[in-house]
């Protein structure tokens, strides 16, 4: 009781991840690693968005085993399923329910300038499914369902964002207050973690290039080989600037997990080459995410305590986005069950 008290002063934070690829240093240090910072001061949901996943093919297989090590890798990145709510977002059909509530209160034009459905349906052709156009109308459901003040969200998410903002706007406009506005949260440390082999470009989970990225649960061996393998360019010289994309990624993964800035690690390089920035990087990367991995590995033998925690972070987010859901069904108009 008192805890449910102490909830309901703090802000309410809500953030997700897709279990469409598995997860790598990106996610970790531009996500997990800040949101582990946020739960002691916020009412944090963290959900598992499968719905978003299947906006794009997946095999069964695995989304099932991507799903469940994904709640695996929230808690052994130090999420406590104590403090915050971790759940699987199909487990709450209130998400669902809302999002078609939401679909019909979004006009085509604002969701056909999404740049991320853009994208995406460019690359795919011809069998696009009506889902990935959704897609972010059922993200403002997740959003607006848990009366969400902050959203960590990188850069790419703010568009979202903006959408889910004019959505709740709108209704509330229409339909009397209803939801709480909610804001874009990218916290100070939210390095953007840039491809290994194009530093242009973010480091993404659907990269097809395994040298590009480095997975949370690649093996040491894997991660240093990786890493020495990284772009650079000629220059020799280790400075953090534009011209040296590839040489500022890697500053920046040092950086966010040293937790030194890019300029005090500049002036520690001085004098030295690429080999031995790549060494300390490599050797900072294996450090933290080894504990994690094993963590990850014990979690998933124990496939009854990750259905405890599921179910119950499902059963406290039902709690929540079931109220919110009857009271857009009642100003909507629908007869109250
Ligand atoms: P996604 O992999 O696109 O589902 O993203 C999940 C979360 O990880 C979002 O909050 C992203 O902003 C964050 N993220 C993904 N890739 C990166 C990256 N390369 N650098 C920093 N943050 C990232
Ligand atoms: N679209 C987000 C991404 O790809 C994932 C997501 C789904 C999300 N629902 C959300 C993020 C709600 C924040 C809040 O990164």
């Amino acid at each position: 009781m008192s805890e449910n008290l102490n909830n309901e002063n703090k802000k309410v934070i809500f953030s997700g991840i897709q279990p469409s690829g598995d997860l790598t240093l990106g996610n970790y240090l531009g996500a997990l690693k800040n949101w582990v910072k946020l739960q002691d001061d916020y009412d944090c949901y963290f959900c598992i968005v499968d719905l978003h996943a299947i906006t794009v093919r997946q095999k069964p297989a695995d989304l099932r085993r991507r799903s469940l090590e994904l709640l695996s890798i929230y808690i052994a990145a130090g999420i406590s399923p104590e403090k915050n709510t971790l759940f699987i977002q199909s487990h709450v059909p209130a998400h669902a329910e809302c999002s078609w509530l939401l679909t019909c209160n979004t006009y085509m034009g604002e969701l056909s300038r999404m740049t991320q459905y853009k994208d995406k349906s460019q690359k795919m052709g011809s069998s696009i499914g009506v889902g990935l156009f959704n897609y972010p109308s059922l993200m403002a459901a997740d959003i607006l369902l848990y009366n969400t003040d902050l959203v960590p969200v990188g850069k790419d998410q703010t568009q979202h964002l903006e959408l889910t903002r004019d959505i709740a706007t709108r209704f509330n406009s229409t339909y009397s207050d209803t939801f709480k506005i909610p804001e874009g949260y990218i916290p100070k440390e939210g390095a953007k973690i840039m491809d290994l082999q194009e530093p242009l470009k973010k480091m993404s989970k659907s990269s097809d290039n395994p040298n590009s990225i480095i997975l949370i649960m690649d093996p040491p061996e894997v991660i240093r080989k990786k890493i020495s393998r990284a772009v650079t360019d000629s220059l020799g010289i280790v400075n953090y600037t534009d011209d040296q994309p590839g040489v500022k990624n890697l500053l920046n993964i040092l950086s966010a997990i040293k937790r030194t800035s890019p300029e005090e690690l500049v002036s520690y390089y001085k004098g030295k080459g690429y080999s031995d920035l790549k060494s300390d990087v490599a050797d900072a990367v294996v450090a933290e995410l080894e504990p994690i991995q094993k963590k990850v590995q014990e979690l998933l033998k124990d496939k009854s305590y990750l259905e405890s925690i599921y179910k119950e972070g499902a059963q406290k987010a039902s709690y929540v986005a079931n109220k919110t859901l009857r009271k857009m069904q009642k100003k909507i108009g629908m007869i109250p069950r």
